[in-house]
């Protein structure tokens, strides 16, 4: 049993890090994770409890790579084995070769071996949370600027914000143009940081898309990048969904940009990603920073210090992607069982005359509820979620807690759960529609 502790009212201070709200965790994305926790849907013992279309996780190709573990059981019992020692015994900060090795390799393959990736500038971190910290740690000073296009992912306020004493500039972006970024956009962002004193240091994009579900067009990329040349700061493409696209054709890289333009400029650009989403590992704490600037993979190796992938999980990893049967099978059935959910749930809302951004790529996709809206405004939008949550009991993402600067718009995940859950959940909403045109 747990022992309670009195705090007192005068209880002893902390540091303003520890006492400051811009790590964001007051925010509705994760206020629906807690009602989700207090009373979670179970096809058997809790059938009316919320279903969680929040956590953008991916579990739908767990069987293949539970496949691969049966089958190659010497690589998940080395911890317990001879192979103690080797991953009990220290570990510097560059990781094992051989994981950097495979996972360059693992990044030149989803990228259909368009861009080359050098184990050399390989970062380990834990995660991609760690690998954005660590790069705006590198790049900026508190108080400095770097430039977000909205809507973006919520924990980001948390990742680039928080403990670096670094502030989010959002580059808005909205429906009229598909939530595209802009010259025009980018623009204005520098500009609203330079009337807030801010120094700009760079942008940050995550490609694709998430809360979007979308790839950025190459024109575009070409666009941002010709940009952040222009005023002499970063670019990071945070690629965590690059796997998960499911038109492998329509996913460009920045890597690819700069191949094309034969790595000119490319000290200013960096690219964070990790196997949470890709291969649904999040438990294991998996990232990379991969940087084309010497000085930063330098940097960042040190910082990587505080943040280290443990050794065991290195061997599992290296062995794992390192077979070209598993990760070619592996990214090929897993792209299409995304796609098929995918259909699945848009075919779902429209049936119901719900209508979605057109995605090709994550584990979600953002839907458009602004005819519901009892008001036009954030208010009205978590009021609309507030209904979500606790009445048809769906714990979806509202488009504010993304920064979403036009009301409305949800992130729906469709990845965490199974056909059957998400059945229910589509009947959840069909069932919310009608009952509202009737009382309407
Ligand atoms: C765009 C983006 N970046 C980073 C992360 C964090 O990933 P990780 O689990 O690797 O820390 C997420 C997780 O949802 C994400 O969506």
């Amino acid at each position: 049993m747990a022992v309670e502790i009195a705090q007192s009212p005068s209880s002893v201070g902390l540091s303003k890090i520890a006492v400051s709200a811009t790590h964001g965790e007051d925010s509705p994305y994760f206020a629906g994770w807690k009602a989700y926790d207090e009373n979670p849907y179970d096809e058997s013992s809790n059938p009316s409890g919320v279903i969680q279309m929040g956590l953008a996780e991916n579990q739908v190709s767990f069987d293949l790579v539970e496949e691969y573990l049966e089958k190659h059981s010497e690589d998940s019992n080395r911890g317990s084995s001879t192979r103690f020692r080797e991953n009990a015994l220290f570990q510097d900060y560059h990781g094992l070769l051989s994981f950097r090795k495979a996972m360059a390799s693992f990044m030149e393959q989803i990228r259909g071996r368009r861009a080359k990736f050098d184990p050399q500038r390989i970062v380990l971190t834990a995660g991609a949370t760690a690998a954005n910290e660590l790069l705006t740690f590198i790049l900026a000073d508190p108080g400095d600027a770097l430039l977000v296009p909205t809507p973006y992912y919520p924990g980001f306020d948390r990742d680039l914000r928080w403990r670096t004493g670094v502030n989010i500039v959002p580059i808005h972006c909205d429906s009229s143009n598909n939530f595209q970024i802009t010259p025009q956009a980018l623009e204005a962002a520098y500009s609203e940081a330079e009337v807030k004193n801010m120094k700009v240091r760079g942008v940050l994009i995550t490609n694709p898309s998430n809360p979007l579900g979308a790839t950025i067009q190459r024109v575009v990329l070409q666009q941002i990048l010709d940009f952040v040349i222009k005023k002499n700061i970063h670019l990071v493409s945070d690629e965590i969904y690059s796997g998960s696209a499911f038109s492998s054709s329509k996913f460009i890289s920045i890597a690819e940009i700069l191949e094309d333009r034969k790595y000119k400029d490319s000290e200013r650009v960096h690219i964070v990603y990790s196997l949470s989403k890709d291969l649904g590992l999040p438990g294991f704490r998996v990232g990379t920073i991969y940087s084309y600037n010497d000085k930063v993979v330098t940097t960042a190796r040190r910082m990587s210090s505080f943040t280290l992938i443990s050794s065991q999980t290195q061997h599992l990893l290296a062995s794992m992607l390192s077979n070209k049967e598993f990760t070619e099978k592996y990214i090929k059935t897993n792209r299409e069982r995304l796609r098929k959910r995918y259909d699945m749930i848009i075919e779902g809302l429209k049936s119901t005359g719900i209508e979605c951004l057109k995605g090709n790529a994550g584990l979600f996709c953002w839907m458009n509820l602004s005819p519901f809206l009892d008001t036009p405004t954030k208010e009205g939008e978590l009021a609309l979620w507030n209904s979500m949550v606790h009445e048809v009991k769906l714990n979806i993402s509202p488009g504010s807690s993304c920064h979403c600067s036009e009301p409305g718009w949800f992130r729906v995940c469709f990845a965490n759960m199974s056909e059957q859950t998400l059945e229910v959940a589509m009947k959840r909403i069909h069932d919310f529609v009608e009952q509202r045109e009737r009382s309407s």
